[in-house]
């Protein structure tokens, strides 16, 4: 965030009296007297006339995103892709998502800087259902669904019980709502791979009760209080 914007947030003045007190050399960041435009991180030691400002509370930002395709779900990429912190307004805040969705998966994603949170909500024995629209290529039946449902071998890894059902099928395509109580990598589309199905589109529609209807593609918004609430104490 920048130093102006930074010291009108803590109430130490407007931004444009911040900038007279900034170019009259009376505020350091780190020690370093600040220069105009400059930017503030989190962990700085801002000082007035030497006189240390002390922080408030880290303010917490939470937000939903309907996460597009061709996205990565990181806070940097080193080949350079889009990610989703691109599509965040800015706030100077570490802001991250709370777990992946794969590059070519959308739908819904939570980002937040509560690390508090993130950790409950990421941690596996939180057991947080997710639920997931999947199309799949081909015709399915209900009866092929069964080993999904009651558990397929990844890697050596057994799946948990899981529901699924079918919402849509033709000789093209089988339309399936699948709810995980887990996370492991690319895990919906293995567990379709493992019962030799292809899917096609991914987008999860769901966390908990809180679903990404109502968001187009690459749109954010914060949570809401009750939202937020609801989250901290799934
Ligand atoms: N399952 C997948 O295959 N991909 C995701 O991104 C999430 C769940």
């Amino acid at each position: 965030m920048r130093i102006n914007k930074f010291l009108a947030e803590y109430g130490v003045a407007s931004r444009r009296r911040a900038d007279e007190m900034i170019q009259a050399g009376r505020v350091k960041i780190n020690g370093i007297t600040a220069q105009l435009g400059a930017d503030v991180q989190d962990d700085d030691v801002i000082t007035i006339d030497d006189k240390q400002l002390v922080r408030q509370e880290k303010k917490l930002y939470y937000y939903m995103m309907n996460k597009p395709k061709g996205v990565v779900c990181t806070v940097s990429d080193d080949r350079g892709r889009k990610t989703v912190v691109d599509y965040l307004p800015q706030t100077g805040a570490r802001i991250f998502p709370v777990g992946r969705l794969d590059y070519a998966t959308e739908g819904l994603l939570i980002l937040t800087n509560d690390g508090e949170l993130a950790y409950r909500l990421m941690n596996p024995t939180s057991e947080i259902p997710k639920t997931y629209l999947a199309r799949i290529e081909g015709t399915l039946t209900e009866k092929d669904l069964n080993p999904i449902r009651s558990g397929v071998e990844l890697d050596g890894y057994l799946t948990k019980k899981c529901k699924a059902h079918i919402v849509e099928t033709n000789k093209a395509y089988t339309k399936v709502h699948i709810t995980i109580t887990e996370g492991k990598n690319r895990q919906v589309r293995r567990m379709f791979e493992s019962i030799g199905r292809n899917v096609e589109f991914l987008k999860r529609i769901k966390i908990g009760q809180l679903n990404v209807g109502g968001l187009d593609r690459g749109e954010v918004r914060e949570l809401t209080q009750e939202e937020v609430f609801y989250l901290q104490n799934l």
